[in-house]
């Protein structure tokens, strides 16, 4: 008994640390806030731990059951350990209950690898290096990952193929010959759309990158972005914004794009709250209805923000899909108000449907569990499946 309250109490701690490292990387607090408060919360969350650990130790035949039974610590502890509970009973209700959503009709994965494919260093840096080395590290394995999704769309749109990059994360630690190799595979998928969904560039250096990467992608009906947390980086938005403009891509936030498709009509604006607050100034939707609406956001946190207006299509990144998912337990740090809730994969919320990529690269050169992702959307018609099956 006295080492399942031990267990609990610990999944109760590092719960907590992670609850709280979560939210508050969910946030806009500077970076410099943020990284304190890493520590402060570690220090905060473990120490009464530690505390506990030592006093278990001090005195030679103590149990943790004599420890907790100190004034305070009891209370402490067993608020923890019901946290640990609570932990426990929600990882099982989302291990189990929650179930991909019936539109997505067909998925296939390929994998890539990169390391041994494009054979020249890829990793740049010591850390980047070293990280590299590490076994079954998967930071070069991109996962080309093709769906096929069903929609309340007009037939007009059936058949539409959208291609989505998230998270580059130019920092010049990982090569750009991995970017192009990737520009080359979402070119293969012969996209009609490409979608980015934020953090392009970390570092001022990287700008030059633009044209042979995001510049190469082709699409007919173009290629549109958002900018997310990393690419504040770059001190002028302005400098930045006008270098992706001048490689032909366009920025999706603060307006409605309309753009037709075999007669039918799409819209597409940009969300990336609460770092840019562009998607405040969004006028209403325009008049004549769009068969398709579709939202490109950097983060998951703005699902309610997209479920209050009218949109099918949600593209979001950010989460890394918790770059480090652990077997069985799975990821358990991801910077969102939802926690790891909503890392990756496609979720179902009435009529919108959104997908959370787990983005290509990382500000770390480490992804377990969480390989890079090109994703392909093809999207089918529920309309047309009906005409298809009705009588003739
Ligand atoms: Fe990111």
């Amino acid at each position: 008994m006295e080492w399942i309250i031990l267990i609990l109490g610990t999944i109760g701690h590092v719960g907590l640390w992670c609850v709280v490292f979560n939210r508050v990387h969910a946030t806009a607090f500077p970076r410099k806030f943020r990284k304190f408060s890493e520590k402060a919360i570690l220090v905060i969350v473990f120490a009464p731990m530690f505390w506990a650990f030592y006093l278990r130790i001090r005195i030679p035949g103590n149990s943790f059951a004599d420890v907790i039974s100190l004034p305070l610590i009891t209370y402490y502890y067993y608020a923890v350990v019901g946290l640990g509970c609570l932990f426990v009973i929600r990882w099982l209700y989302r291990k189990f209950c929650f179930k991909l959503p019936s539109n997505v009709i067909a998925s296939k994965t390929e994998y890539l690898n990169l390391k041994t494919e494009l054979k020249a260093p890829l990793l740049h840096g010591r850390l980047p290096r070293l990280l590299g080395l590490f076994p079954f590290n998967e930071v070069l394995l991109l996962t080309l990952q093709r769906m096929t999704i069903e929609l309340e769309i007009p037939p007009e749109l059936d058949g539409l193929k959208i291609c989505q990059l998230s998270d580059l994360h130019f920092t010049g630690e990982v090569d750009i010959r991995y970017f192009e190799r990737v520009v080359e595979e979402a070119n293969q998928f012969e996209p009609d759309l490409v979608v980015i969904t934020g953090d392009l560039i970390d570092h001022a250096k990287c700008v030059d990158w633009i044209p042979q990467t995001f510049g190469k992608l082709n699409a007919p009906l173009g290629v549109y972005y958002v900018l997310g947390n990393h690419d504040r980086r770059i001190r002028s938005e302005t400098f930045l914004r006008n270098n992706i403009h001048d490689s032909g891509l366009i920025q999706a936030s603060a307006k409605w794009h309309q753009i037709e498709f075999n007669g039918a009509t799409i819209q597409i604006t940009g969300n990336a709250l609460p770092w840019y607050r562009d998607a405040e100034q969004l006028p209403e939707q325009p008049e004549n209805k769009a068969g398709l609406n579709i939202l490109l956001s950097h983060s998951p946190d703005q699902l309610d923000w997209a479920r209050r207006r009218d949109f099918q299509l949600m593209f979001a990144g950010h989460t890394h899909g918790g770059q480090i998912a652990f077997p069985i337990i799975g990821p358990v740090v991801a910077p969102s108000k939802y926690g790891v809730g909503y890392s990756s994969g496609t979720f179902r919320f009435d009529k919108l449907i959104m997908h959370v990529s787990r983005g290509l690269s990382g500000d770390e050169t480490i992804r377990w569990g969480s390989p890079p992702e090109l994703g392909l959307f093809t999207i089918r018609s529920n309309q047309q499946a009906k005409s298809n099956q009705a009588p003739q």
